[in-house]
């Protein structure tokens, strides 16, 4: 789901996927020796977003580099640190970061626009507590987050990839999952949405599967209620309106 970036939502047509490419999360480092979860594709650019890259980006984006990233360096401060996935336009991430002002948060996403349409929101809304890189998670996560030291971890309506043979280029799979949550602190968590059903499915499959996670539900369907900070998208309201679900899952690293 996303509500301003061109559908980036299965891009591909025709089944173009290298055979070669390993399955997703694994060879971190190697980015040719693997799937990739999105399409770098250019997208139209508003002045506003120019501007704001420009203005904004050397002190909110921060460059990819193999090693560890120094969080009180980055931030200024010392502070529980969440990890978000593929923003799109950055509108959740700018209002889930207005309203937990004691978290710091590190936002991933390759489509340009997206990193402009946040940068504008965080000088529009004076936000400190963001920081961006425009550069494959996987590689960010791989090279620069240091094992342990998540508070949490977002991915919000990733690409679902609908069509079952670039089904393998979904974010949510057991090798990266298992990754992932090495990177998370004990008692620290996954917050995951998606409007896509199988793709729901898929999610709470693998997330029950990993050995180190416990899902936070009660309910009967292992869903979550969607927490209080994960506003709405104008996306997601109308899907609502029409009947179409959206569906949270919230699991925890065990301690
Ligand atoms: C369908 S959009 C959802 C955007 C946003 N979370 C929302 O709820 O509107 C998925 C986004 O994830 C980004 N993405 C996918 N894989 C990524 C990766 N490995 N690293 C960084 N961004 C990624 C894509 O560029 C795309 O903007």
């Amino acid at each position: 789901m996303s509500d301003s970036i061109d559908s980036i939502d299965d891009p591909i047509d025709s089944d173009s996927i290298n055979a070669s490419e390993s399955p997703a999360g694994e060879g971190v480092n190697h980015p040719k020796a693997r799937i990739r979860s999105f399409v770098v594709r250019p997208g139209r650019m508003g002045t506003g977003q120019v501007r704001a890259l420009a203005e904004l980006g050397p002190r909110f984006v921060l460059p990819f580099k193999d090693e560890a990233l120094d969080y009180e360096a980055a931030f200024g401060r010392q502070a529980p640190v969440v990890f978000e996935i593929g923003f799109g336009m950055g509108a959740a991430t700018a209002q889930i970061a207005q309203a937990l002002p004691d978290i710091d948060f590190i936002g991933c996403e390759v489509h340009e626009p997206g990193v402009g349409a946040l940068l504008k929101l965080i000088g529009e809304q004076d936000i400190a507590n963001i920081r961006i890189f425009q550069h494959d998670a996987f590689e960010v996560l791989g090279a620069m987050i240091p094992k342990g030291s998540l508070a949490g971890v977002h991915i919000y309506f990733p690409d679902p990839w609908h069509k079952k043979r670039h089904n393998k280029r979904r974010l949510v799979q057991p090798p990266f999952i298992a990754k992932l949550v090495q990177h998370v602190a004990p008692g620290g968590y996954l917050h995951l949405a998606t409007d896509w059903e199988p793709y729901a499915q898929q999610m709470l499959e693998v997330l029950s599967g990993d050995p180190d996670l416990v899902n936070t539900s009660t309910r009967a369907d292992g869903y979550a209620d969607k927490p209080e900070y994960r506003p709405l998208t104008k996306f997601e309201n109308r899907g609502l309106k029409l009947g179409h679900g959206v569906w949270d899952l919230v699991f925890k690293r065990k301690a």
